[in-house]
């Protein structure tokens, strides 16, 4: 955890969030220079503090940042969230979380960022990660079959449809785990994996959500086709407390996958239900190439079929499907 994040801890434990410099200074072990600066920093993330002449600073706002000190309060016998690591900037919290796991972190670790200066999508693009979004990545030490990697993908997509529907966000899933609002993509989610070949040693999945800025911030190539929290609802969403959820139900759907309660098959029909693809008319880019058809089913695997116009079933494992009105080819 950060000098900021022990700060925040202590500023939030502290009687009517008063405390005085010193006694910040004695507990993280820092300069009462040093102190102010970090208080400065704060306040440039949206933290404000009151100045108590001869008594210390008052914490007397506290902005919705994936901070562990606002998100665990909200988790209950859960394993991921049994470290949360915030940063008001991060290149990309994929990166980090990697460079995490490589040195042995643990289960559970998530990795947040205010902002992302290089946050990465999938199929090699650059994601937009400005103030108000959730970008984060959990890292899920479960070893597996490779086979069953893209499960885990599913899983994370079914976990964040239902974490928005409980705070009364609408939305869809778009084969294979974007999560669309009126059409338009609001959150996007990248696994990425390390193997030995035979099974998947560990998982760092990436998640970001547009949530409490407004669209008008995208560059006008990327507002075609997404959109914010913000901007189709007219309100804010309580950040640290839809993370939690999203922690919450990606758990349990995995604990219920292990124990065998209702098997993927499950899990599968959830995503089914919810997904905004099935039944409809829809281009997929797979590399070079583009196929086009009628989205026909989804399979335990996660495999899309689609029926071109010729009647030939195609499985696609892996691609992108197009917003065929939104997108340019
Ligand atoms: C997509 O292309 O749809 C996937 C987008 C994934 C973005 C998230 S934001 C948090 C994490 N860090 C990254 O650099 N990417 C993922």
């Amino acid at each position: 955890m950060s000098t900021r994040e022990k700060m925040i801890e202590l500023f939030m434990e502290a009687p009517e969030g008063l405390i005085s410099g010193e006694q910040l200074s004695t507990a993280l072990g820092v300069s009462r220079t040093a102190i102010w600066k970090h208080i400065k920093l704060l306040e440039e993330d949206g933290f404000e503090f009151a100045a108590a002449p001869r008594v210390g600073y008052r914490l007397t706002r506290v902005p919705d940042e994936l901070m562990a000190a606002l998100v665990a309060p909200n988790l209950r016998d859960c394993a991921l969230g049994s470290q949360i690591l915030w940063a008001p900037e991060r290149t990309s919290t994929n990166d980090t979380a990697t460079e995490l796991a490589k040195s042995g972190a643990a289960h559970g670790l998530v990795v947040t960022a205010a902002r992302q200066t290089g946050g990465r999508g999938r199929q090699g693009r650059a994601w937009q990660s400005p103030a108000g979004g959730m970008w984060f990545s959990i890292l899920v030490r479960r070893p597996c079959a490779i086979s069953q990697a893209g499960d885990l993908t599913l899983l994370a997509s079914v976990a964040v449809w239902r974490a928005l529907a409980a705070m009364g966000v609408p939305a869809e899933i778009k084969w294979p785990n974007d999560l669309l609002l009126n059409g338009r993509k609001i959150c996007g989610i990248l696994a990425q994996m390390r193997t030995d070949g035979e099974s998947v040693e560990y998982a760092v999945i990436g998640i970001g959500m547009n949530a409490n800025f407004l669209r008008d911030q995208f560059p006008p190539d990327v507002r075609q086709y997404a959109t914010t929290i913000l901007s189709e609802l007219a309100r804010e969403v309580h950040r640290p407390a839809l993370l939690a959820r999203i922690l919450t139900e990606l758990d349990q759907l995995y604990r219920d996958l292990k124990t065998g309660v209702g098997g993927f098959a499950a899990v599968r029909d959830e995503w089914t239900a919810h997904a905004h693809t099935l039944g409809r008319k829809i281009r997929v880019r797979m590399g070079e190439q583009i196929v086009e058809g009628v989205a026909e089913d989804v399979d335990a695997r996660g495999v899309l079929s689609l029926r071109g116009e010729d009647g030939v079933v195609h499985a696609i494992h892996s691609g992108e499907v197009l917003f065929s009105d939104l997108e340019k080819l």
